[in-house]
């Protein structure tokens, strides 16, 4: 018989039903039993579309439009699905809520074998790490002011997204490894840092909308030539090798004067204290770095857009920090500590304010059901489920009332406690929450409020180019962000540029 008499009908109607068998278990897995939550049509199948909207730099945009347009609950992939409820994020962060950090973490991975605070997908040693960490920064906590402006001209321009990473860079080293980078002062990236964090962003968010893509490349990443090229280390190309090289030798220096000098004094000798490493205090500094850099300076510059966009809220910002600095007679040249800063109202409520506009979570931060499953708004998710957490939509929750595309200082400025407290609660969701919670809160808190009101007292400030005022990709990196800087008089007359 010839061979080709096989290829007949029932021999391809076997090999259709062999493959059906073996596809429709893993259709029924990909469309099942996530498939009455609604979403995007292509998200049933494939994580892709979510890699495409960041690529378009649109995923800000989206991630509020998701939850606007489906409801509380969306599949955004065949195994993931978004919530922006408040109360549901709080509940999936909760400590002991039995949710887990998903493979989503394994993107902020710095080294392909160890894990970090921020990537630890383990809650014990996760709980280790972030108690390490908290000891650290609290210890070390900014106990100095921090005044980096070189410029005496009486009006200036300023790209913003350059100058708030250089010194939010330039005070996080200060604290972590007792020495300032100085790249306000030189006006350069050092080390390239801000260079590397910029694009390892773009990388680690593509790898993180993967995580087959991930583990795969987390894999490639132990074999040792590759290491290197793929992940900081003291033997890594550029800036970041160089700046690994003097972290490392920052910790044999503190390691070989721990005889003599047993004090703690400053992040890294608080990680040896614990019995770090030199290789894991090294890496976990730079976890701290990374953290604390661009966060801070997105939100800063979001309080400052808000601001600035806004002419009356500048003009009564600035009225009420002149009101501080004529009552407590502070000179032109007086630093103002922390505390005096968190009783002026107005300050505090275009902070809150900023911080709610532009949060920082633009990402997903994927959290795994606990085996026993869940009930989310009405739609059981089974065990294992990723659950991502729509952090962007969260801010536009209805108990911040209403226009809330719109930079409005006032509403944290009511008499309603009650209210209040929900809302501030609500807003402390962009510092994340229970085991997730930023270990930099308080510093970040302390930077914010130093800024802003320095900021203010001296200058009078407007957009470079009121018709695009930054370039953003849709996450927390932006870039030409420029204003106009104009010097205030002593007793707070602005000279030239008015806020009319
Ligand atoms: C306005 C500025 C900041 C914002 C909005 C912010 C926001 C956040 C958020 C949302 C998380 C939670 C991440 C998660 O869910 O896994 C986080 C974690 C963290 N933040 Fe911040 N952060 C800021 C500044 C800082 C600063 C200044 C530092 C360092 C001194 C810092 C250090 C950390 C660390 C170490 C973690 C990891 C905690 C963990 O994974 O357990 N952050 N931050």
């Amino acid at each position: 018989m010839h061979v080709f008499a096989l290829l007949s009908w029932p021999f391809y109607a076997t090999i259709v039903g062999i493959k059906l068998c073996l596809l429709l278990p893993l259709l029924w897995k990909w469309k099942y039993p996530l498939s009455t939550i609604p979403g995007p049509r292509m998200a049933a199948w494939t994580r892709l579309w979510w890699s495409k909207t960041m690529y378009f730099g649109r995923s800000a945009e989206v991630l509020i439009r998701l939850n606007r347009e489906y409801g509380p609950v969306v599949r955004i992939g065949p195994k993931t699905v978004i919530v922006n409820d408040p109360h549901t994020i709080r509940r999936v962060l909760a400590v002991n809520s039995g949710y887990v950090r998903g493979p989503w973490f394994d993107s902020l991975r710095t080294d392909p074998r160890v894990s970090n605070v921020v990537s630890e997908r383990d809650p014990k040693k996760h709980q280790q790490c972030r108690q390490i960490l908290a000891g650290a920064i609290w210890m070390t906590l900014l106990d100095e002011q921090q005044r980096s402006s070189k410029e005496s001209k009486s009006e200036f321009r300023l790209n913003l997204s350059k100058v708030l990473p250089y010194l939010s860079m330039d005070i996080i080293t200060h604290i972590c490894i007792d020495e300032s980078f100085g790249n306000v002062m030189t006006d350069t990236d050092q080390y390239e840092l801000l260079k590397t964090l910029t694009t390892a962003m773009v990388v680690q968010q593509y790898r993180a909308s993967l995580p087959e893509l991930n583990t795969l490349l987390l894999w490639i990443g132990r074999l040792p030539m590759l290491r290197d090229v793929m992940y900081p280390s003291a033997n890594s190309p550029g800036g970041l090798g160089q700046l690994m090289q003097i972290l490392e030798e920052k910790v044999r220096q503190k390691t070989a004067a721990t005889h003599t000098q047993s004090q703690t004094r400053n992040m890294l000798d608080s990680f040896l204290s614990k019995g770090l490493d030199t290789g894991h205090a090294a890496s976990e500094v730079l976890v701290v770095l990374f953290s604390a850099v661009g966060a801070t300076a997105y939100t800063l510059q979001g309080i400052i857009r808000g601001i600035i966009s806004n002419p009356s809220v500048h003009l009564t910002l600035q009225r009420e920090i002149d009101m501080l600095v004529r009552d407590q007679g502070v000179g032109a040249s007086d630093l103002v500590s922390d505390t005096p800063l968190r009783r002026i109202p107005y300050l505090q409520a275009c902070i809150s304010e900023g911080v709610r506009m532009y949060p920082v979570i633009t990402q997903l931060r994927e959290q795994v059901v606990p085996p026993e499953g869940d009930n989310l708004h009405g739609y059981f998710v089974p065990g294992g489920t990723f659950v991502a957490l729509n952090g962007h939509s969260s801010q536009f929750d209805p108990t911040f009332g209403n226009d809330l595309e719109l930079y409005q200082p006032e509403r944290w400025l009511i008499d309603d406690r009650i209210l209040l407290t929900k809302m501030q609660r609500n807003l402390d969701l962009n510092f994340g929450y229970g085991s997730s919670k930023c270990l930099g809160a308080n510093l970040a808190e302390i930077e914010m409020n130093k800024t802003i009101f320095e900021l203010f007292r001296i200058y009078s400030v407007v957009l470079g180019n009121p018709e695009r005022p930054w370039v953003s990709r849709g996450d927390f990196v932006l870039a030409d962000f420029n204003v106009i800087l104009t010097k205030r008089s002593p007793h707070g007359q602005t000279n030239g540029v008015s806020c009319s």
